[in-house]
């Protein structure tokens, strides 16, 4: 497996991949997902970074999962992640938050804050697994299935 970091725009056809893959890992869990448009548009913008995750079979690279981050100052925010079910539990998403961290060492930044909803324990154990401190809560901040749910603010510094 391989992680490419993109600070480039990406084009539609990467766009529509991401977007499957984000619809597959949010599906059960009721979670609102990005359209392509969504994706296409955040990634246009300069402060956002992609990390992808691929693998080589057949020849071929298939996508396993990404991230999505967004830096400002010396600060490092995780807009979304999302491994494709099939291969959770695979480490990809590992591989992914230690290409974040490294880059993050590497430019100096201090934190790396991310939110999560409250709801989701197995994204919440793993986060606490990466290095990730849980320091707040925001009221009712999704609105997963017709209800409001808080969102845990995590954060993880050097
Ligand atoms: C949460 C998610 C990003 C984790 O990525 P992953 O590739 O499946 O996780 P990894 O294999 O790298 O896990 C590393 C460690 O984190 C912990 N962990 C990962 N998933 C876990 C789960 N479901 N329950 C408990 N611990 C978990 C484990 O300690 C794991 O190590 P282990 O498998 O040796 O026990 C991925 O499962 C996913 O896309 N989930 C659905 C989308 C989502 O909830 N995204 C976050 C929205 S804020």
């Amino acid at each position: 497996m391989k992680i490419e970091v993109i600070t480039e725009p990406i084009d539609d056809k990467l766009a529509a991949i991401l977007a499957q893959i984000q619809f597959n890992a949010y599906v059960t869990s009721g979670m609102r997902s990005y359209t392509q448009d969504e994706i296409f548009d955040l990634l246009s913008l300069e402060s956002y970074t992609l990390y992808l995750a691929q693998r080589n079979f057949n020849d071929q690279s298939t996508v396993d999962g990404f991230l999505i981050e967004q830096h400002a100052a010396d600060e490092v925010e995780v807009i979304t992640v999302a491994i494709e079910p099939a291969h959770q539990r695979q480490k990809v998403g590992k591989a992914l938050f230690s290409a974040l961290i490294e880059k993050k060492r590497k430019t100096e930044s201090v934190n790396i804050f991310l939110e999560v909803a409250k709801i989701n324990h197995s994204a919440i154990a793993f986060y606490e697994r990466m290095g990730f401190e849980i320091i707040g809560t925001r009221k009712g901040y999704y609105t997963i299935k017709s209800s409001l749910v808080d969102a845990i603010v995590m954060r993880k510094r050097d």
